[in-house]
């Protein structure tokens, strides 16, 4: 096999286990529900369930054992997105080619439609059969995604997201900001995906935690680069958001040459981090030349 037929499969299978667990259409209350679906169904490169799946799989776990995880952290993204785009944070009106969740609807359905989802990925990992954890396990899973989405991980990042307009940060400072709105969420997708599997090593652990952290970096480093260079039909979000809110993102700090450069180091570094693998791991290979190349 080869990424494109791999992403799509991938793809096909998070749509069907996502459209297992939304809402019915229209059912009540219909404005929160529609709105559920709209946030998370029709687009979106499913990155990270992308990754729960691969990183299954390199372990040898069945796909079908990985659709609880897989879900949850596009529940979790899914939201985030919902939320990022609101007036108070990046006020964008445009979202995966179409309007925002909030310009569809309105500001407090948006609101709620995200809360909604964020609660719904725990009831996705505390409650599907299949995943076939032992409850102990569960419970690591849950801690993990927890950890990755709130004042910790990715809603902490967005703090500093918020906090960092209008100024200038650091090449630490910045990684740092990046590696918790964008990276920690990344590190869940493998990381649930990995403790799906009941005979991981720490060696295995330690080896895709270090992939992560490099792709979850190069990942937000090409959405910086993108909001420079690509143009927004492509996108299906505004080109030079960045720009026009004065956000500090890599291109600003290191150009878009040094960020190019930047993103490709860390894919060696993810590559190097899987040196342990086999060709099971290919996918996570492919994977990681996909985020520091793609055009949207
Ligand atoms: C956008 O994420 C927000 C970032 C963390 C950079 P994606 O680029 O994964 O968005 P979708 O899911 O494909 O729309
Ligand atoms: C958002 O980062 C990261 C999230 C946690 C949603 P951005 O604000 O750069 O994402 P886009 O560019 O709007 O997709
Ligand atoms: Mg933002
Ligand atoms: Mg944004
Ligand atoms: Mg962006």
């Amino acid at each position: 096999m080869s990424l494109k037929p791999l992403l799509d499969e991938y793809r096909k299978r998070v749509d069907g286990a996502l459209l297992r667990w939304l809402p019915e259409e229209n059912s009540l209350p219909e404005q929160l529900h529609n709105a559920m679906r709209y946030a998370v169904l029709g687009g979106g490169k499913r990155v990270r369930p992308v990754l729960t799946y691969a990183t299954g799989s390199a372990l040898g776990v069945d796909l079908s054992r990985l659709d609880g995880p897989a879900c949850a952290v596009e529940m979790i993204h899914a939201y985030s997105l919902v939320h990022d785009d609101l007036p108070a944070m990046d006020d964008d009106e445009l979202r995966r080619g179409r309007p925002t969740c909030h310009i569809a609807f309105d500001e407090a359905t948006a609101i709620l439609a995200g809360d909604a989802l964020l609660t719904m990925a725990f009831e996705v990992l505390t409650s599907d059969e299949n995943m076939a954890v032992s409850a102990e396990q569960r419970v690591k899973m849950i801690r993990e995604l927890s950890l990755a989405s709130g004042n910790r991980g990715m809603v902490g990042g967005q703090a500093i997201d918020i906090a960092a307009e209008g100024t200038r940060l650091t090449l630490e400072q910045l990684q740092q900001m990046h590696a918790h709105k964008t990276g920690a969420l990344i590190r869940a997708a493998v990381r649930l995906g990995a403790l799906t599997c009941n005979t991981l090593t720490k060696t295995q652990k330690d080896a895709l935690d270090s992939y992560a952290d490099a792709i979850g970096l190069a990942f937000q480093i090409r959405d910086d680069i993108l909001d420079v260079e690509a143009d927004t039909e492509t996108l299906g979000k505004p080109q030079g958001s960045d720009a026009a809110r004065d956000k500090p993102t890599y291109t600003s700090l290191l150009g878009l040459d040094g960020a190019r450069e930047k993103a490709q180091g860390l894919h060696q570094v993810a590559l190097e981090s899987l040196s342990q693998f086999d060709e099971a791991a290919d996918p996570l290979r492919w994977i990681s030349a996909y985020i520091v190349d793609r055009s949207n």
